[in-house]
């Protein structure tokens, strides 16, 4: 994925017919020095590379399993997203590692999975506001650094994005201190596991991002982007956090 990037996680969410807002971000953004990720659920995903065909938007995926094949009733292998047209797919969504009990460990092994098919990992990990208010917040985020990123990712196949999880759907951010600290941790430790390629790593911010303050966050050192969920399903939402990036 290109080092600035949009990326917009549906979730839950979307029809065949929202997929027609991936025309008028084409229109939009053609020839835009970002990366713009549309990440629908996985029953659009082959029409929604249809409808990207040719213009800026890139489509990934919300999940997968890290088994290739097999007798997994109801999940999908990073292998099928790819046959799809996903080139990339969100991992340890804090939704999955809270709703399914999903660890460092499997969301390492997903995003292995991942890399191994040709997709791009992006790996989600943030805090707890409870980890937050009793000062946890770093030690927790390196742990699950450490833990879910696959030790030979390089800066083609790997985006971290960091979610506070009590920032996620709620309107809330964190200030653009906290945002500036955390990632300057994040990148530092991608330097010290990935070397070189750590610098280059996206490092994206995801949580209650909208086109109010995506300027700002932007701005900061070692924001290279953003995950967005809510403000990613419509156009008009989306387009104003792309420009923003763009202009960044
Ligand atoms: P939000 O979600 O932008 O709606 O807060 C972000 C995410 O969960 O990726």
């Amino acid at each position: 994925m290109p080092r600035k990037l949009a990326a917009g996680n549906w979730k839950m969410n979307g029809s065949p017919e929202a997929l027609a807002m991936i025309d008028a971000l084409s229109e939009a953004h053609d020839g835009v020095n970002v990366g713009i990720l549309i990440c629908p659920p996985a029953h659009l995903l082959a029409a929604a590379r249809v409808q990207a065909q040719n213009g800026p938007v890139k489509i990934g995926a919300q999940n997968c399993h890290s088994a290739p094949s097999g007798a997994h009733t109801g999940d999908i292998s990073a292998k099928m997203l790819a046959d799809v047209g996903a080139e990339a797919v969100i991992v340890g969504h804090s939704e999955r590692r809270e709703a399914y009990g999903e660890t460092d460990a499997d969301v390492r092994a997903k995003a292995e999975a991942a890399q191994g098919a040709g997709l791009t990992a992006i790996v989600c990990l943030g805090e707890s506001l409870d980890q937050r208010e009793a000062g946890e917040a770093l030690p927790v985020i390196r742990s699950q650094l450490a833990g879910s990123v696959p030790p030979d990712s390089s800066a083609e196949n790997l985006v971290v994005a960091y979610e506070p999880i009590w920032a996620i759907g709620t309107g809330k951010i964190p200030t653009m201190d906290q945002i500036a600290e955390v990632h300057a941790c994040l990148r530092a430790d991608l330097v010290k596991s990935l070397g070189a390629a750590g610098n280059d790593v996206p490092l994206l911010y995801g949580g209650s991002v909208k086109a109010a303050n995506a300027a700002e966050i932007f701005a900061l050192p070692d924001v290279d982007g953003a995950l967005v969920g809510g403000a990613s399903l419509t156009a008009e939402d989306f387009s104003p956090i792309i420009t923003a990036l763009n202009q960044s």
